[in-house]
């Protein structure tokens, strides 16, 4: 959910390509509203574009406890990276239970996650928190940066690629994401899930914040035809 009033609508049109039939009562991915968008997201850069070179790379991922950068940590540690992820000390335990070397956010990034790693610099970074220029830094020549919202981007220096996280449904990527939920290689983290009808609840608890995960809304729809049945039945 964000706060464009948009997200909600009783109909939508998608294109057959870019969306994935979930059988009745099937995956774990369709009841976390917010995986596709960000997932896809993740998926992305990482593997469309190429954040890293191959296999054993090292790449960092600041904003590593949120939703996109979360994902990240999670595909790369399954695509054989070795991962740095900045964040919030309290988010220590759940990233190196990821596999990921952890570095503490604070005011000088780069600095940080150059200190953090052998060699002093990483191949790729994924910079979830919007910062920029203040992390670029951290990434060798010739490497790659992959920003999350376009005026966070910072000017490409020393040869690095700095590239756009755009968001696209694919139902392709999906169904391949679809598949890593339910072989339990990527954690959705719910937060926690509200029937439809206490959407009040979930949106207060979106604004207080101070949770890991996504918010879930299940909407027990009724399709209008099988309305129609139960008004004929009663
Ligand atoms: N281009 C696209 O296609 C696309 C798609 C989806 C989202 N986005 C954008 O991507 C961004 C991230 O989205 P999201 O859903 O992952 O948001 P999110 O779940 O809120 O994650 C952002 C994370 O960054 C952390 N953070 C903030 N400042 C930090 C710092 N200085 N160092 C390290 N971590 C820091 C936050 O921690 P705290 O909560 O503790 O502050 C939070 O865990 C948003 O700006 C969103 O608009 C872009």
């Amino acid at each position: 959910m964000n706060e464009s009033p948009a997200r909600y609508a009783t109909v939508t049109v998608v294109c057959g390509d870019r969306a994935l039939v979930v059988p009745a009562g099937g995956h774990a991915v369709c009841r976390a509203a917010r995986a596709p968008v960000t997932a896809v997201a993740t998926w992305s850069p990482l593997v469309a574009r190429g954040l890293s070179t191959g296999v054993g790379d090292r790449i960092a991922v600041t904003g590593a406890a949120g939703a996109i950068g979360g994902f990240a940590v999670q595909l790369a540690r399954h695509q054989g990276l070795r991962v740095v992820a900045v964040a919030a000390p309290e988010d220590e335990p759940y990233l190196t239970g990821l596999g990921a070397t952890f570095v503490a956010r604070g005011d000088h990034p780069a600095y940080a996650v150059r200190k953090a790693v052998p060699g002093g610099v990483v191949d790729g970074l994924l910079d979830a928190a919007s910062l920029g220029t203040s992390v670029i830094g951290a990434v060798r020549d010739g490497g790659s940066f992959v920003a999350v919202t376009p005026p966070n981007a910072p000017a490409a220096e020393r040869g690095i690629s700095v590239g756009l996280v755009q968001a696209r449904a694919d139902g392709a990527e999906l169904a391949e994401l679809v598949g890593l939920v339910e072989s339990g290689r990527l954690d959705l983290r719910v937060a926690r899930t509200f029937p439809f009808e206490r959407v009040a609840e979930a949106h207060t608890m979106l604004a207080k914040g101070g949770f890991r995960g996504g918010v879930v809304l299940v909407a027990d729809f009724v399709s209008p035809r099988d309305a129609d049945a139960g008004d004929r039945r009663s």
